[in-house]
């Protein structure tokens, strides 16, 4: 590839988007995990000041973990039913996060029956893509570390 000849017009496509504030700060640049330190438990926050229940995660697959977990997972992850594990209850979570995120996340797409209950799979949602799947674990599993 010779990109060379377009880095002139990128440097002044560059400039002129910041001339109009149009630039954003590259998300690559913030450390996810740092943010989620900051943003304190909600436990610690007021919770006349939280809108929600729960913030959206900062980082943008948590973020959209949580939206597929909401809809499709939170019916029975949320209540605890048949012993399906609560996002956040580390109890609960500290047996099964060593099997791997990988692991975690295939068991969740394929679905099986475990000590507890039965994990239908997709969570029973078959319209789910693996991708929104395995974001929703992400955030289960981010939640619960
Ligand atoms: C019909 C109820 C139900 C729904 C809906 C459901 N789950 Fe589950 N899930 C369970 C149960 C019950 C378990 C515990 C199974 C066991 O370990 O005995 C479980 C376990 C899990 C685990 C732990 C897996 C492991 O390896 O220990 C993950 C991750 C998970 N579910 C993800 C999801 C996701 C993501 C969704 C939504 C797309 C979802 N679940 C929707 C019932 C449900």
């Amino acid at each position: 590839m010779t990109m060379k000849p377009f880095l002139p017009f990128l440097t002044v496509g560059l400039f002129l988007l910041s001339a109009c504030g149009l630039e954003k700060p590259p998300a690559s640049l913030k450390f996810p995990d740092d943010k989620k330190e900051a943003a304190a438990p909600e436990a610690a926050a007021p919770a006349a000041v939280a809108p929600a229940a729960t913030e959206a995660p900062a980082d943008p697959k948590l973020a959209a973990g949580k939206t597929v977990y909401d809809a499709s997972c939170a019916g029975c992850h949320e209540a605890g039913m048949m012993g399906a594990p609560k996002p956040g209850d580390k109890a609960a979570w500290s047996a099964r996060i060593p099997q791997g995120l990988e692991v975690i996340t295939k068991k969740s797409i394929d679905g099986f029956q475990g000590k507890a209950g039965m994990m239908p799979a997709k969570g029973g949602n078959a319209s789910l893509t693996n991708e929104q799947v395995s974001s929703a674990v992400a955030f289960m599993v981010d939640k619960s570390k």
